[in-house]
């Protein structure tokens, strides 16, 4: 291996050194954003005369500053610096070289270009396309969220607070109208809270690190018929590919391995229109799976479905949680669903009314029925053998409750 070579992987920059490079500027894009505000603020308290000169001066300077910070980031060479390095390698290898080392020389430079082409979109959205990191390992933490639609509504979610971890699966029942898909819409960002917080892996959503937030997220509704965009089922996976900027070579094989994961690999060339209810609610939740998000949220995924792709699509979800370590959110309106959860919030008229595991829940039945919930089928048997004299411990599936009696 060349001297050079080995120099350069040695020091070259990574998609860790890009994205901490787009934090940076996007903290001082907004800094410098509040600043021009500050001023403006200001301002207008000096023609009113509320304000000395002095003060005026003060937040002069403040603005100065951050336009400066955020015009150094803007500067930034390095990643000029780290392209020019590996081509000037790739440019000096003679035939002396081996072929492995004309590949691996070729390859850095692949990325570095790669690196360098993020480094410029990212000066133009000024840095708005960051990850987040993974502050703590709550996914989802929602402090006293409260919401109307309007004012002189009532409030759809009133003091709304609970917790997720990392890798649960939650259910959210509740009777119709009673805030769930607003809760979801809340958290994908389409609304903001009035007041209260909600934060992700400890990062605190607000309007301006919405874009980055939602990068956690993926949402899949009820109807799929709605949520096709592309003409076959490969161009539909690859539309949020193509907004997330991913090199066209790489897309097909992220493309495979998102439709693989919900066993639609076969399946790509088809045109979404001839897919049964269950496919296409697969094909919906490998596009979202193609964007990797930490977070995935079904409102009613299952419900427009046969029992068929019902049954696929709940055992998806478990698969998301068991072997892929999501975080599973399931708005839903099937009580056996939650049987599958590890936890269950139940919503009653804005309210959460109860937030525990499915057998702290269930217990309640008489809780359940009077905020007009169905108990799921499972336990009604249960309910009714116990009435009977007939105890048995509590089961989670059909199957155990079936080998318990038999
Ligand atoms: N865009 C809107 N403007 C005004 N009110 C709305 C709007 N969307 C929903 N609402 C009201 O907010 C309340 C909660 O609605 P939401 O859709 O969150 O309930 P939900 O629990 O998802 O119900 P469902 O089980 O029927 O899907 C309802 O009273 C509904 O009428
Ligand atoms: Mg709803």
């Amino acid at each position: 291996m060349p001297e050079s070579l080995k120099k350069f992987q040695s020091t070259k920059l990574s998609e860790k050194d890009i994205n901490d490079f787009k934090k940076e500027l996007h903290n001082a894009y907004l800094e410098f954003l509040k600043a021009n505000n500050e001023f403006y603020k200001i301002n207008q308290k000096y023609k009113q005369k509320q304000v000395s000169k002095k003060e005026v001066a003060k937040v002069v300077e403040i603005k100065k500053q951050k336009g400066k910070a955020f015009k150094l980031i803007l500067k930034e060479k390095k990643f000029k610096e780290n392209l020019k390095f590996i081509s000037k390698v790739n440019k000096n290898l003679s035939t002396k070289n081996s072929s492995i080392v004309f590949e691996k020389s070729k390859e850095e430079l692949i990325e570095a270009k790669k690196i360098y082409k993020e480094f410029l979109a990212s000066v133009k959205e000024m840095g708005r396309g960051a990850e987040l990191d993974q502050l703590n390992d709550i996914a989802i933490k929602a402090e006293n969220i409260k919401f109307k639609y309007n004012f002189d509504l009532p409030y759809v979610l009133n003091d709304v607070s609970f917790e997720i971890k990392k890798g649960e699966y939650v259910t959210v029942i509740g009777h119709n109208g009673s805030g769930k898909s607003t809760l979801s819409k809340l958290l994908i960002g389409a609304l903001q809270p009035e007041s209260g917080h909600l934060s992700l892996f400890g990062n605190y959503v607000t309007i301006d690190t919405l874009d980055q937030a939602r990068r956690f997220l993926g949402i899949v509704f009820q109807n799929p018929d709605n949520q096709f965009i592309g003409s076959s089922v490969e161009a539909d996976i690859a539309f949020g590919l193509e907004n997330k900027r991913v090199e066209p070579k790489l897309m097909h094989d992220q493309i495979y391995q998102a439709a693989k994961k919900v066993g639609m690999e076969n399946f790509l060339d088809k045109e979404p229109l001839m897919l049964s209810g269950g496919q296409k609610q697969r094909v919906a939740i490998a596009s979202v799976l193609a964007l990797s998000p930490e977070i995935l949220i079904f409102d009613e995924a299952t419900s427009m479905l046969d029992p068929k792709g019902n049954r696929e699509v709940k055992e998806i979800m478990v698969d998301l949680r068991d072997n892929m370590g999501k975080t599973v959110i399931s708005i839903t309106h099937d009580m056996d669903e939650i049987l599958n959860a590890d936890k269950v919030i139940v919503m009653n008229k804005g309210q959460m009314v109860k937030f525990g595991t499915p057998e702290e829940v269930l217990k309640e039945k008489e809780f359940l029925r009077s905020i007009k919930l169905d108990v799921p089928f499972l336990s009604l048997v249960e309910e009714a053998l116990e009435k009977e004299g007939i105890k048995i411990k509590h089961s989670n599936t059909m199957d155990e409750l079936v080998s318990q009696i038999c």
